[in-house]
């Protein structure tokens, strides 16, 4: 069922979800519509997506040096992408460019690469972020994290004090707009006021916002202005390998990109290099045309549903499954538990079951209902140590056996999340299971691999190859 009315701009979402309706074959051999629970590590596409790209790939071709009508009309739809991109975060594109590149981690690095860190200044970032905007500052700057709450909210009085603390030496804040653990969503206005106040630039990973909220950069000139934005397409219904760093062009066009080669200069000489205007000079080499296609047939989608009534129909989904869940016996839910309070949070919950460890949970869900999540630490190490309530002892013990490649008794969570297609079955589909491995009521005999940390159930010969298949596996191929 859907938690918004049937009328709602995102009621036709779910239909036009590329294989919705796709079963899957179960452990006890039966078969289930599968149920994607996972999206906030990647998203199916959107069919508005796949038919883009039927119209497109016909008259695909070389971008920007082609002169044949295919590679105009390519030239075109994917300089055409950079604007939509550009108006999907509300960028002003007269004084900001829009950078393609791989994902959200490739963006975050290039601008690591290219935004100025004096010896003296620092990165502020948070506990909460994701690996992804946390390693890439480490090795530029000095970093300074600003802690989470025991609940795992920003500490916001811990911001203020880190941003005077280190008076005019913060160069950039560099915060997630919603945590990839916890859903929460970060008050990325209050903060950017707050960076410009002290005289810092501020980047918004929107890699799980952007698919659950309108990002809004903001003219430049409002002291609530986004500096750097930078989101990933695999997120936002569009998986063809595309990410974009949003920022000013004054910044790029101070210095060389850190790539060179084909394609980001105007002229080269023997002793000489002029570099092309923007964005070419940072996006090195051939680029991922299809993928850019893709990501802004998406976003042309999300634009014309709405940003805020997808917000208001994940909002209902998440209270709803915060009251289904909080029934479950033995759960523990991390972050926000209050349905009321779903609004502060985009469609990520974390949660642990008494007795069941989380790799095990994650597993049974999968194998025995036909449930995509995801287990374990979620690239947030520090966060999800916090968020657990570990301490320092427990912790280390658990970052030892893991350096001796031991996962066993890694500590984690397990992470549903929604797309704007999920509905109120799926999560009556998660929960009935739940309730059912709290009773102990599950089949699989389940044999952990250490060096990974997956259950596997024994006896089961997954049959992958009967729904898809590349080239015959080693198997096939022997008795061939
Ligand atoms: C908040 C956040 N930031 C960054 C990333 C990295 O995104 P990508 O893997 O697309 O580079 C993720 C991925 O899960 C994320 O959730």
């Amino acid at each position: 069922m859907n938690p918004t009315p049937a009328s709602a701009p995102t009621a036709t979402l779910r239909s036009r979800i590329v294989g919705i309706d796709k079963k899957v074959p179960l452990l006890n051999g039966e078969l289930a519509t599968y149920v994607n629970l996972d999206n906030a590590a990647s998203t199916p596409a959107l069919q508005d997506v796949t038919d883009a790209l039927d119209r497109f790939m016909p008259y695909y071709a070389s971008v920007h040096r082609g002169t044949g009508f295919k590679s105009r009309l390519s030239t075109l739809a994917y300089d055409q992408a950079h604007e939509i991109i550009g108006r999907f975060v509300g960028a002003d594109l007269s004084r900001n460019t829009v950078i393609f590149g791989k994902n959200t981690t490739e963006a975050i690095n290039k601008l690591s690469y290219r935004f100025p860190v004096g010896p003296d200044q620092v990165v502020l970032t948070t506990q909460i972020e994701h690996h992804s905007n946390d390693l890439p500052w480490r090795s530029r700057a000095k970093v300074v994290h600003v802690r989470a709450t025991p609940a795992g909210r920003l500490d916001e009085e811990d911001f203020d004090r880190k941003l005077a603390q280190y008076a005019g030496r913060v160069a950039l804040v560099t915060v997630t707009g919603a945590s990839n653990v916890s859903g929460f969503l970060q008050p990325i206005h209050r903060l950017a006021r707050k960076a410009h106040a002290a005289g810092a630039k501020i980047l918004v990973d929107a890699a799980q916002f952007a698919p659950h909220r309108q990002v809004e950069m903001k003219p430049d000139d409002d002291p609530e202005h986004l500096d750097f934005v930078v989101l990933s397409a695999h997120k936002m219904y569009a998986p063809y390998g595309t990410g974009a760093l949003i920022g000013p062009k004054e910044l790029f066009l101070a210095s060389g990109p850190e790539y060179c080669g084909g394609g980001t200069v105007d002229v080269v000489t023997l002793e000489d290099v002029h570099w092309a205007g923007l964005p070419d000079r940072e996006e090195a080499g051939s680029p991922n045309v299809v993928g850019a296609v893709a990501m802004a047939a998406a976003a042309q989608a999300l634009m014309a549903v709405g940003m805020a009534h997808i917000a208001a129909h994940e909002e209902a989904l998440i209270a709803y499954s915060l009251e289904k869940l909080r029934a479950v016996p033995g759960i523990r839910i991390y972050g926000e538990t209050d349905p009321g309070r779903a609004h502060e949070k985009v469609g990520v919950i974390p949660f642990n079951l008494a007795g069941v460890s989380h790799f095990k949970l994650a597993a049974i869900l999968g194998y025995e209902g036909g449930i995509g999540v995801r287990s374990g630490c979620f690239c947030a190490h520090p966060y999800v140590v916090h968020l657990l309530n570990l301490d320092e002892h427990e912790a280390g013990t658990w970052r030892d056996q893991l350096l001796g490649g031991d996962k066993s008794n890694m500590p984690g969570m397990v992470r549903m999340s929604f797309g704007c297609y999920n509905n109120t079955d799926d999560v009556d589909r998660l929960v009935a299971m739940l309730h059912q491995i709290a009773r102990g009521d599950y089949q699989g005999d389940y044999r952990l691999d250490r060096a990974t940390g997956e259950y596997i159930p024994t006896n089961y010969r997954d049959p992958l190859e009967q729904y898809f298949l590349l080239a015959p596996t080693t198997a096939q191929a022997g008795t061939a």
